[in-house]
């Protein structure tokens, strides 16, 4: 009976984890329950350590004398791993949370394939269902590992250029069979118990070997614009991994939770990849955009700058204003002085409206936390099918630090490498003003058509120096004291 208590405990704590990790990715869903979302989820985090850390109490006598040492490195190795994520998380910058998503992400599939490391050195993986749940578990582990390592070294600007060779998915392809070569070879000398042609320990390191080297060649090609996406695949494979992992431990919480994190990266991706109208498969294997940019034709019209101060006191006049914020708000870090912008038309009378483009900036959900960062009410933040009648009958549109999302060629012009992804109607508004600091393209490097309108001017600056002239400006006329 004494023994059932410490595995009832562990399996209750287990399974509280993952109802909190459920519950909070749930609560994740809207920008109003996620800050409370990552709270719980937090806590789901840690009742699955504390349930981690209950095992200790049912180790058989063979482990036992090795449990003092053992919790002491659990403990220094949780030590480190909560003072370096504290220290990176403050320290972070809104444009450099792709790199430590991808960074995470490595770690996730790296334990992935620890975990199924120790089963395979250890000879502990027995039966065919269990044996291949642990290779498949340590490929997808391996890939996302050495995969997600690529993507971040590209987002940092460590790895510069997109690394190409003829025959690459040849190459790719043969590597693949290699890996599960060597994972079929181990199972048929664990299964027939006949001596390898090698050390099995040779055996085992070939097939990590190869698995690791097959997410750096798929990973390398692509271009670092597309990491995004490719991060979020990871994120998928990561928790597919650590789910089959949890099966192969008999754990329903790393089961649960790994499952969760697989079928949420799967959606996300789908997702991001339908927004931009593009397909996985051409993120992974095809080059974003090279034929458009050599054939984009010259564009009509010309480029109007006017001064910022114009242009706010112009919006300060206005009845109503869409916002569509950016990658270039967010690098800029403009948000607070665009909202404190925003408090001083609204105080005006004038209605001001945000619109969000699902995939605005570098990563999902980006400006939504931006704007949330700032302070701007929800109620104010519109996606994109829920405004984009509204442009037309628009007096001014503000453009800030965003540029394919508002990109019109994306609705006629074919050969576009945006051609079919949805777009923000701004083009269509009375009046339009593009915050940017030069003639500087977009994340699909191309030239926007709106930019050369009839009804756009440009304010050239960094969108945070923009918005403080444009403060200064509306401020300078004088307003009501509620501003
Ligand atoms: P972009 O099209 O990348 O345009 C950003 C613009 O911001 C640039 O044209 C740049 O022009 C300007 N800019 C940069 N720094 C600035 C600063 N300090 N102040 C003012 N302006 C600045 O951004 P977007 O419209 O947000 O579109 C996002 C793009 O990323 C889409 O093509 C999307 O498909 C892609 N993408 C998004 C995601 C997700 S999930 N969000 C994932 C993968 C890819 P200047 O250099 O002239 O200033």
């Amino acid at each position: 009976m004494l023994t059932m208590i410490p595995q009832l405990l562990i399996d209750t704590v287990g399974i509280v984890a993952a109802f909190l990790l459920t519950f909070g990715l749930w609560r994740m869903s809207s920008p109003v329950t996620a800050p409370a979302g990552i709270k719980v989820a937090g806590v789901g985090m840690v009742a699955a350590v504390v349930a981690s850390f209950l095992y200790s109490f049912s180790v058989g006598p063979a482990a036992a004398p090795h449990l003092p040492v053992n919790l002491a490195l659990a403990v220094i190795a949780l030590t480190v791993g909560i003072g370096l994520a504290w220290w990176s998380g403050r320290k972070v910058a809104m444009t450099a949370m792709p790199q430590m998503v991808a960074l995470y992400n490595g770690m996730g599939g790296g334990a992935a394939g620890a975990i199924a490391a120790m089963e395979l050195f250890g000879n502990h993986a027995h039966g065919m269902t269990q044996l291949s749940v642990t290779l498949l578990g340590a490929i997808i582990g391996a890939i996302s590992l050495s995969g997600s390592l690529v993507a971040w070294a590209k987002l940092q600007g460590v790895l510069k250029k997109p690394l190409r060779i003829k025959g690459q998915q040849v190459i790719n392809a043969l590597v693949m069979i290699a890996t599960l070569g060597v994972g079929l070879y181990i199972m048929y000398i664990v299964q027939s118990g006949e001596v390898p042609i090698m050390p099995m320990q040779g055996v085992i390191w070939l097939f990590f070997g190869c698995a690791t080297l097959f997410g750096i060649l798929m990973t390398l090609p692509i271009g670092g614009a597309d990491m995004p996406v490719v991060i979020s695949i990871y994120n998928a494979f990561t928790g597919l991994a650590v789910g089959l992992e949890g099966f192969v431990l008999q754990t329903p919480s790393l089961m649960i939770a790994g499952m969760l994190v697989g079928a949420a990266g799967i959606l996300l991706t789908l997702l991001m990849a339908r927004a931009m109208n593009r397909s996985v498969s051409n993120v992974l294997f095809t080059r974003f955009g090279d034929a458009a940019r050599q054939t984009q034709g010259a564009i009509a019209g010309s480029l109007k700058p006017t001064a910022a101060g114009d242009a706010g006191i112009a919006m300060r006049y206005a009845g109503s204003v869409i916002i569509v914020p950016g990658y270039g708000l967010a690098a800029a870090q403009g948000q607070q002085k665009l909202y404190d912008f925003v408090k001083l038309l609204i105080a005006a009378g004038v209605k001001v409206r945000f619109a969000v483009h699902p995939v605005a900036g570098r990563m999902p959900g980006q400006m939504d936390v931006l704007l949330a960062e700032a302070g701007v009410p929800y109620d104010l933040i519109y996606q994109l099918e829920d405004i984009n009648d509204d442009f037309a009958s628009t007096d001014v549109v503000l453009v800030i630090g965003a540029n394919d999302v508002v990109n019109p060629s994306a609705r006629s012009e074919k050969t576009s490498p945006i051609f079919g992804m949805p777009i923000l109607d701004a083009d269509k508004a009375k009046q339009v003003y593009v915050v940017k600091r030069g003639e500087g393209k977009g994340y699909a490097g191309i030239v926007n058509p709106l930019f050369y309108a009839d009804n756009c001017n440009m304010v050239y600056g960094d969108a945070q120096a923009v918005m403080t002239e444009m403060i200064e400006a509306v401020r300078g006329l004088g307003l009501p004291a509620a501003a």
